[in-house]
């Protein structure tokens, strides 16, 4: 084959001399505008991993890289004149100029035939099989072919200068510097023997406000090493960016994604690769990672189906093309967190320290704790003595949580879950047992569902209420079981459905109208949820109004006498206040409608009048739908400004959903997907939020909580498979002492039989790792 790669960065030189390592047959030549010793940028980092995966990949190469590499294992946050290190993170940093000139030389050694000095802004001219655009950043074969590729190219809220000093790391060193505009952080890590990287980013404004877009190359530079001088023990800070002049050494981060990476153009398919078809921001280090991991699994993909090129590349678009998103989800999570400093700021340098190692989501608590034990124990005393245990090792996860007078044991709550099984709105037994065996099962607190304070703002005929005594007494037993018997709190959740209202129970059909005895229905503006297909809403007037506000306040009082521990206002998911919220639903003219205020004025009056009515040593919650997933719809930073009205209302913690508001949603699922909107809300005004969505281990917990990203978790399908979830996942990561995790006194021998069990099957894992599946069998029976 003949192969002609446009751009001899690390994916053209590596993908280059990987062809040729394969088939020596193959005619392959790399076009490079540059000569082989001019490069830009200083030092470019792997983890280990992607170590293994060039040594699998070309032995060779890889052990010149290994010798070349500096190898950390540490990372430093400088914070508030605090120094957080931890340790286990196994990084390598190698000198760009060094890794281009090792792969310069394997591709030499190969046969590879290299044209240095030599522009090539197109394909037109050339002459092979296949052409390979890995012409970097601003790619020009990309813009040529933007209908195919249809880039996507988001320009970042930071400004950053690409430095280097010959202060000498001996950490991958994350240093933050408060100043009168804002703040300012530094990436360093030691490359070679006499270098160091040293990226400094800021926001874009207070990149200007410091008055540095007006500053000359030279100013920028004494301002960041003045700024960074307690790190730089006196070095100088350089730049290599000879041709740039004045402030056009720093730069906003262009995220780009291509939702197609071949082109044909009747002659050669044209494939993007490295960063001309994606980059990963800076401060996961992955731009030269994922440009040699292209390489590789395109030559394997076209090793693995010999004289059949389409398939290869078919291959490599869409199954490359999926693990490169999810290291971009990634790397976005990560590009926000250093977008957002101010925030985390607030944070105590403990917990901003730990927010920052665990920012991409993909670090998890668990994970941190196998690189650095002592790290974790030290951070889980602190968070101990945060929470007033005594400064010792507990996972957060079961730490206590204390809001107004009320004290949780642990920081996992049962979602409120709809049951659709009372009768005339009275929970019989089986709400009894649902409720009762979650509150046995180790949650903090455990959520009934969505009650209503009448009959006609029921989702279902079988969902239950709060409008007469009857009901209240039903629930007065639930929660008196509660506190007899178990050790959690209970929580009452009062929602009016509006539009979604008169509708089958779930197993009957989701969403679909009553098929007889309908009601009618309310909402902010006249609304059909189902477009064709579901009742009618009318618009709710004044009087209307009033009176579902006296039946909230009326409700509220027995939910008070029936001895609940916790109230929550329902504005999420669409139903009768969520609908006022959105302007998706809320068309009104008047006061009620329009802007964000005059749409918050309606659900406000109701929370304000039940608070008045709910005893004050109680706590009272909101849930909303931080992101409508609509174009149109609320937003989080919606969210955020409707969170601080409920506060400035009363409210305690913001229970943070979203969606359902709009079958149009487009929702962006994944594993704790909610998480970063109840991280905005918590983080942006202090109040205490309540994380949902996704979260299915203790893992996940001890993550968000640890790292301040919200103060509560509620878990729901995880408690419909399982009531006592929460004591399982306490015996699955070896928390046995009890403490925030006690079992009810007539199981425990469960409990001790559970951990053995789980004891004895991580003894075994660890004793087969490695064996065959035979082995594993003749272990396992004492063979
Ligand atoms: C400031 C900065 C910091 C970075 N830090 C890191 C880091 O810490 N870790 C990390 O892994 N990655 C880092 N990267 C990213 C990394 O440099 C790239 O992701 C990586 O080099 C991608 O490799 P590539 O081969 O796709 O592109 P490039 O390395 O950009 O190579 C493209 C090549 O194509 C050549 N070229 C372009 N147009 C033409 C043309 N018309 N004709 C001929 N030749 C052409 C260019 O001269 C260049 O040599 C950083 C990047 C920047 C800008
Ligand atoms: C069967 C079922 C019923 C639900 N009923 C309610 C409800 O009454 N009120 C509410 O706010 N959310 C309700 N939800 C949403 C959950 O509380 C929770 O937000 C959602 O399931 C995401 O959490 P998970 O990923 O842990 O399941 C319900 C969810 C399920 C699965």
């Amino acid at each position: 084959m003949r192969i002609t790669c446009i751009g001899g960065g690390p994916a053209g030189l590596y993908f280059a001399l990987l062809m040729k390592q394969q088939d020596p047959r193959h005619e392959v030549t790399v076009i490079e505008r540059n000569a082989p010793t001019d490069t830009f940028g200083w030092g470019v980092v792997f983890s280990d991993q992607t170590l293994g995966a060039l040594k699998r990949a070309d032995a060779k190469t890889a052990g010149q890289i290994l010798d070349a590499f500096n190898h950390w294992d540490d990372i430093d946050v400088h914070f508030k004149g605090r120094t957080m290190r931890s340790g286990g993170h196994g990084f390598c940093g190698i000198g760009r100029m060094r890794l281009l000139n090792i792969l310069q030389a394997r591709c030499e050694e190969l046969g590879v035939a290299l044209r240095y000095k030599t522009d090539c802004p197109d394909d037109a001219d050339i002459d092979a099989d296949l052409i390979i655009a890995c012409d970097g950043l601003n790619s020009r074969i990309r813009t040529k072919y933007a209908d195919t590729y249809q880039p996507d190219i988001d320009l970042r809220r930071c400004r950053f200068v690409w430095l280097g000093t010959r202060k000498l790391f001996d950490a991958f060193t994350f240093a933050f510097e408060k100043t009168e505009w804002g703040w300012f952080q530094a990436h360093a890590y030691r490359f070679d023997d006499t270098t160091s990287t040293f990226i400094v980013e800021t926001p874009e404004e207070v990149w200007r406000a410091a008055g540095l877009e007006a500053m000359s190359k030279e100013e920028g530079i004494a301002f960041c090493e003045k700024l960074f001088a307690r790190y730089l023990d006196g070095h100088a800070l350089m730049s290599n960016a000879a041709h740039l002049r004045g402030s056009a050494q720093w730069i906003r981060f262009p995220r780009v994604v291509c939702r197609r990476w071949v082109h044909h153009n009747g002659r050669a398919p044209v494939v993007l690769m490295g960063d001309a078809a994606h980059t990963a921001h800076f401060s996961i280090g992955s731009g030269t990672k994922l440009a040699l991991e292209d390489a590789i699994d395109l030559a394997g993909r076209i090793a693995a189906h010999p004289g059949d090129l389409a398939a290869a590349l078919q291959g490599y678009e869409e199954i490359r093309g999926v693990e490169v998103l999810k290291i971009q989800n990634a790397a976005r999570n990560s590009t926000e967190w250093f977008e957002n400093v101010e925030r985390h700021a607030k944070l105590e340098p403990e917990q901003f320290a730990y927010a920052l190692l665990t920012r991409s989501q993909r670090i998890s608590h668990e994970n941190l704790r196998l690189r650095d034990a002592g790290y974790v124990g030290q951070l889980e005393g602190w968070l101990a003595a945060q929470a007033g245990l005594k400064p010792e090792p507990v996972p957060p996860m079961f730490t206590p949580f204390t809001l107004r007078g009320l004290t949780l044991k642990n920081r996992v709550v049962v979602s409120p879950m709809a049951q659709y099984s009372a009768t005339d709105g009275v929970p019989g037994d089986h709400h009894l047992v649902h409720l009762g065996a979650r509150a046995m099962g180790g949650a903090g607190l455990v959520f009934c569902e969505m009650t209503c304070p009448s009959p006609d703002a029921r989702i279902t005929p079988g969902c239950p209420g709060l409008w007469n005594d009857a009901q209240a007494q039903a629930w007065r037993r639930i929660v008196d079981f509660v506190h007899a018997n178990t050790t959690a709190k209970i929580a009452m959740q009062l929602g009016h459905a509006g539009p979604k209202g008169s509708t089958r129970v779930a197993w009957e059909g989701e969403d679909l109208p009553l098929a007889a005895g309908n009601w009618p229905l309310l909402s902010a503006s006249p609304q059909q949820y189902l477009d064709g297909v579901s009742d009618w809403a009318r618009a709710a007037t004044r009087e209307d109004m009033d009176r579902i506000r006296d039946d909230f306040v009326a409700a509220t009082k027995r939910a008070a006498q029936a001895g609940f521990d916790w109230l929550e206002l329902h504005c999420a998911h669409g139903y009768l206040l969520s609908a006022f919220l959105s302007p998706l639903t809320n068309q009104r003219s008047d006061d009620y409608g329009g802007s964000l205020e005059n749409r918050l004025r309606f659900p406000l009056e109701v929370f304000r009048a039940m608070r008045a009515a709910w005893p004050s040593t109680k706590p009272m919650s909101v849930r909303l739908s931080a992101h409508d997933w609509v174009p149109g719809g609320n937003t989080p930073a919606d969210a955020v400004e409707m969170a601080r009205a409920f506060q400035a209302a009363g409210c305690d913690l913001i229970d943070v959903s979203s969606g359902q508001v709009s079958k149009q949603q487009k929702p962006v699922y994944g594993r704790m997907y909610q998480t970063p909107f109840a991280d905005l809300i918590r983080n942006e005004l202090g109040i205490a939020t309540m994380a949902v969505g996704a979260i299915s281990e203790a893992d996940h917990v001890n993550s968000i909580i640890a790292a301040g990203r919200a103060d509560l978790c509620a878990i729901a399908r995880p408690h419909l498979a399982n009531p006592a979830w929460t004591l399982l996942e306490a015996a699955k990561i070896g928390h046995t002492s009890g403490v925030g995790a006690d079992w009810p006194v007539q199981y425990l021998s469960g409990k001790n039989q559970l951990e053995r069990n789980l004891e004895r099957e991580r003894q075994m894992a660890a004793a087969t790792a490695g064996l065959s599946p035979q082995e594993q069998a003749n272990l396992a029976q004492g063979v």
